[in-house]
């Protein structure tokens, strides 16, 4: 079986290989191919990926390319995980909001549409090209923002497109854990859209153990979530919201934290992986050793802004594992070879969320065979998280319809309409800014 990796270059492709290689079943992948634009990364996670592989019998092959169309024929799954513009990019998508006022962050508000604004007409183009060069293949989508471009590529790809994101299994782990519950029996009731979606209970034996964590604030200030938001405002909510609503609910605090800070996330990501990178260009550089110590790094410093706004201290050693390459071998598992699973995914809607058109993009939890990912049904979100869900879908529907377009005006109309973005004039200056900056803005007219 056939995988390409699209992003192959990319800093988290040893993790999805690591969890390739725990996989000794019939059917796992056995060809690996990467592809990327950046001949020197696609060289240097090729060497991290040959030491992870140098102790392991029959590990998957490893091949390298930055021919798209040669990558997708005969694969059977397509991993997409791209970042058009670079870190460079994130860094000014960071920038430009903020000097305006406004958050800039990688997947929400302003931030999140202008990378969504680049990123989409490139993913369209990989689905039109799947769709074409390798028609039965299943495409894995983990290019942020994850709910967005999911969308978009299902337009040509219709259910064979499925996105993913770790924040809501982790966020899952964390309240089963707390709860005394193991993950692996517990049904998570959460919807919502990606990085906006609320957890409203968790059934064990078809038991909900939630009321037991909201009603005692030790438990319920013991984990992440806890900690960031506060017990008390989880027990107004009476749910627990992704930790991305971190954004949202405390939005003047998270943006004079991220103002006042030397270096934004992106900066520093720009910065830390370039001297990774750079470091790999050295034949000597011990490769699984760089990488594990750049990402233990990385990971330790994961929304470290929005833990010291809230005061929450260190993440917990148990989260820094991250859990997306685990996600995703238990997709393409259930899928390949009909191992019936429930996971959280980003798929079209089908009405699961009935205040949205089926074919939405929503994150919801799914039931995965051979033919798939099912939303199951869920129950309604309250009036305020159907607001967001709303307000949020219409503005990636205004992103989908100017990367279409090409049209600026409906570029500026995306921005105006985000919740965080609070003035049609922010939202004009936004267009400017972000124009002047990304290359890949460049058919906006
Ligand atoms: C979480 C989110 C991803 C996001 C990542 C950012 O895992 O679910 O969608 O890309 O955080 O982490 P970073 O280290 O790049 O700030
Ligand atoms: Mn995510």
């Amino acid at each position: 079986m056939k995988l390409t990796i699209l992003g192959g270059g990319g800093f988290r492709v040893p993790l999805v290989y690591g969890a390739l290689l725990t996989d000794r079943g019939e059917g796992r992948v056995t060809e690996v191919v990467l592809h990327d634009l950046d001949d020197s990364r696609l060289y240097a996670v090729a060497r991290v990926l040959a030491e992870q592989a140098a102790t392991v019998p029959d590990a998957p092959t490893v091949t390298a390319t930055t021919d798209l169309d040669e990558a997708l024929r005969g694969a059977d799954f397509v991993f997409s995980a791209i970042r058009v513009g670079g870190l460079e990019g994130r860094a000014n998508d960071e920038r430009v909001a903020l000097a305006e006022g406004v958050l800039g962050q990688e997947t929400v508000g302003a931030g999140g549409i202008a990378y969504g604004l680049r990123t989409v007409p490139v993913a369209v183009d990989i689905a039109q090209r799947v769709a074409r060069l390798a028609p039965d293949a299943w495409v894995i989508n983990f290019t942020n923002p994850a709910g967005l471009v999911t969308e978009a590529m299902s337009r040509h790809l219709g259910g064979r497109v499925i996105g993913i994101c770790d924040s809501p299994v982790g966020l899952g782990r964390r309240i089963a854990k707390v709860l005394g519950a193991n993950p692996r029996e517990a049904f998570i009731d959460y919807v919502g859209l990606n990085h906006l979606g609320w957890v409203r209970g968790l059934r064990v034996a078809g038991r909900d153990e939630l009321p037991r964590l909201l009603a005692d604030p030790d438990l319920l200030g013991s984990f992440e979530e806890g900690k960031l938001f506060g017990t008390d405002w989880l027990q107004s909510l009476g749910a627990i919201p992704n930790e991305y609503l971190h954004y949202y609910y405390f939005n003047r605090e998270t943006v004079r934290a991220y103002s006042e800070v030397e270096r934004t996330r992106g900066a520093f990501l720009r910065d830390q992986q370039a001297q990774f990178y750079d470091e790999m260009k050295h034949p000597d550089t011990a490769a699984l050793t760089a990488w594990d110590r750049t990402r233990a790094e990385r990971e330790a410093t994961y929304m470290s802004e929005n833990r010291e706004t809230a005061g929450a201290g260190e993440r917990d050693a148990d989260d820094l594992s991250g859990g997306y390459e685990k996600v995703a071998l238990a997709l393409m598992r259930a899928i390949a070879r009909d191992e019936r699973t429930t996971l959280i995914l980003n798929v079209r809607n089908q009405g699961a969320l009935s205040v949205l058109d089926a074919d939405a993009v929503i994150e919801v939890p799914c039931l995965v065979d051979a033919n798939g990912a099912h939303p199951v049904a869920v129950a309604p979100l309250p009036d305020h998280a159907t607001g967001l869900v709303c307000a949020v879908k219409g503005v990636e529907r205004e992103v989908l319809a100017a990367a279409e377009s090409g049209s600026r005006t409906t570029a500026v109309k995306a921005f105006a309409l985000h919740p965080l973005v609070d003035s049609v004039n922010v939202a004009r200056r936004l267009v400017e800014g972000y124009t002047e900056v990304h290359p890949g803005l460049a058919y906006l007219k």
